[in-house]
This record gives structure tokens, C-alpha cells and sequence, in this order.
């Protein structure tokens, strides 16, 4: 996928919002997507070291963990997005502690080496497309002790809404797969193991049970964008969209495949 796709995906954060509405909504999970990410963090690096978040997007990892942000953590979020940076900008303004905000391309990290303690870069390596470069800049960024925390999807994820999509829009799972097939779940760990001494992966178990065909088909249009091949016309959308309606009808909600997790490198 071209950088200028990325830019053009994530311009606003409108996109990322219906993806994100789908999984607030329906995933079976009792522990949220971002509170289960934030678990995982170590509380120490938050009171006392310097973290810096890549890729940040809107800052939902954050808004919903304000509560659990120490009034002087200190915090530089940024994403190559200026859109998104705004997005952050307001939904942020009420955090504990005074984030600095930045536009930063993660391939060229606009900050002295060993600066930070952690660095985060939830479900975005996949969009690099010098990624093995980004790996780099991250490590000369952090002090020679620091963590590495990056979520990002497994080859399953969402694997029966893409197979709803294909008879409508021919070469879409593999155009999907494309998109995050740079860094997934399964390969991961093996870009990350030439930079740091430990690597270890978290997997979240989750699934969607979908009641409704609305915010299936807004997730899939917010995708569209992304999908080189096999985009879907506004007719085959119309056909889409009353197959899923069809299918919830006659079969009862949807279940689709979750798969996403966590590397925490050292
Ligand atoms: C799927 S969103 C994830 C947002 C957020 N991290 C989250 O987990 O909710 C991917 C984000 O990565 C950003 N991004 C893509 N390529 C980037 C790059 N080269 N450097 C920095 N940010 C990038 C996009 O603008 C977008 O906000």
C-alpha cells in the first residue's frame, strides 16, 4: 500500500471511527480492546520515563485510559497525519498530564537517541512502507533498557466479513491480507528479534457477534480505500449490503474471526 494511500485513508479519523464503533459495539471480550492493550504497560515507564506513542491516530489508547494516566506522565504523541494529530489534539484536551503533540513520520524520528523509555506503535508498522528503517529509529530512540509495544492484526482477522465481500468484489481477502500482511501477529516477531534481546507476543482473545448490517457495511466501506484490487462499485455495495442484511435475516447475527495482539519487545 502507497504512503499516499495511507495519507489519503487517514486523513480524519472518520475511517479508523467506524472500524473502531464496530469493535466497541459488538466484540464478545469483557476487557476493552485499549484497556486490555494498556495492562500491559508498565506503570513504572509511565510515572517515570519518557514514552513516545507512533502512529497514534485520534489517541483512543489514551482517552480510554485517562484514567489511569499519572498526572506527570510524560508523553510525546505523534502521527504522520495531520488530521489525526488534530483529532488527538481535542479528544486528548482533558488528559491528566500535557502530552506534547507532534506530526512525525516514524521512518525519520525527529528526536535524540536513547531519549525514551518506551515507545508505541499500535496496529501501524504494516502502513510503513520503509519499515524495516522505522525499527531502526525506534531502537536508536530508546534508552538501551527500554520497551517496544506494538499491537497489530493476525492473518485471520476479520476473515468471514472479507469472505461476504468477495463474491461482490472479486480479489478482496487477498487484497485485505495485503494491507497488513508487512507486520502481522505470525511475522512480527521475527522483524523485531535483529533489534531487541527478548520478544513476546500477546494474544487477545476476542470475536464479533454482529446483530446488525449498518456497521458491518460502514466497516467495510471505511476500508475500501485501502483495498488496491478489488474495490466495490456503488452497485455491487447496493448487492453487499443486502446480502449481509439477507444473511442476518434468515442466519441470526454474524460471527466473525478477531485476531489481534501485542509484541512487547526488550
Ligand atoms: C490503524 S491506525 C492506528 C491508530 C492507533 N495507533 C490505534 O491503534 O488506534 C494507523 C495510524 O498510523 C498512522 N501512520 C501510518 N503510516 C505512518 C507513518 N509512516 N508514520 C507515522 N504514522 C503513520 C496513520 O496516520 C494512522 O493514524
Amino acid at each position: 500500500m502507497s504512503q499516499q494511500l495511507v495519507a489519503e485513508q487517514y486523513k480524519t479519523s472518520d475511517n479508523l471511527d467506524a472500524r473502531a464503533q464496530l469493535h466497541a459495539r459488538f466484540s464478545r471480550s469483557t476487557i476493552p480492546w485499549h484497556r486490555w492493550i494498556f495492562d500491559h504497560i508498565d506503570p513504572h515507564i509511565l510515572a517515570h520515563g519518557r514514552v513516545l506513542a507512533l502512529g497514534c491516530g485520534p489517541g483512543g489508547l489514551w482517552q480510554q485510559n485517562r484514567d489511569r494516566v499519572p498526572a506527570d506522565a510524560r508523553l510525546v504523541l505523534t502521527d504522520f497525519s495531520p488530521g489525526m494529530m488534530a483529532s488527538a489534539r481535542t479528544q486528548l484536551v482533558d488528559l491528566p498530564c500535557a502530552p506534547l503533540f507532534a506530526v512525525v513520520d516514524a521512518q525519520a524520528i525527529p528526536f535524540v537517541s536513547t531519549h525514551f523509555d518506551a515507545v508505541t506503535a499500535h496496529h501501524m508498522l504494516y502502513h510503513v512502507p520503509d519499515r524495516a528503517k522505522a525499527l531502526r529509529e525506534i531502537r536508536r530512540v530508546l534508552a538501551p533498557r527500554g520497551t517496544f509495544y506494538a499491537s497489530t492484526v493476525g492473518e485471520d482477522h476479520m476473515r468471514e466479513m472479507w469472505e461476504l465481500v468477495e463474491p461482490f468484489a472479486p480479489g478482496a481477502i487477498a487484497s485485505a491480507r495485503q494491507v497488513t500482511q508487512g507486520f502481522t501477529l505470525e511475522n512480527g516477531a521475527a522483524q523485531l528479534a535483529p533489534l531487541f534481546d527478548e520478544v513476546q507476543v500477546h494474544r487477545y482473545e476476542d470475536s464479533l457477534i454482529v446483530p446488525e448490517a449498518a456497521p458491518l457495511i460502514a466497516y467495510v466501506r471505511s476500508s475500501l480505500t485501502m483495498l488496491a484490487h478489488s474495490a466495490l462499485t456503488a452497485e455491487s455495495l447496493a448487492a453487499f449490503s443486502e446480502e449481509v442484511e439477507r444473511r442476518i435475516a434468515t442466519d441470526g447475527p454474524l460471527r466473525i474471526t478477531k485476531a489481534s495482539g501485542l509484541f512487547i519487545a526488550r
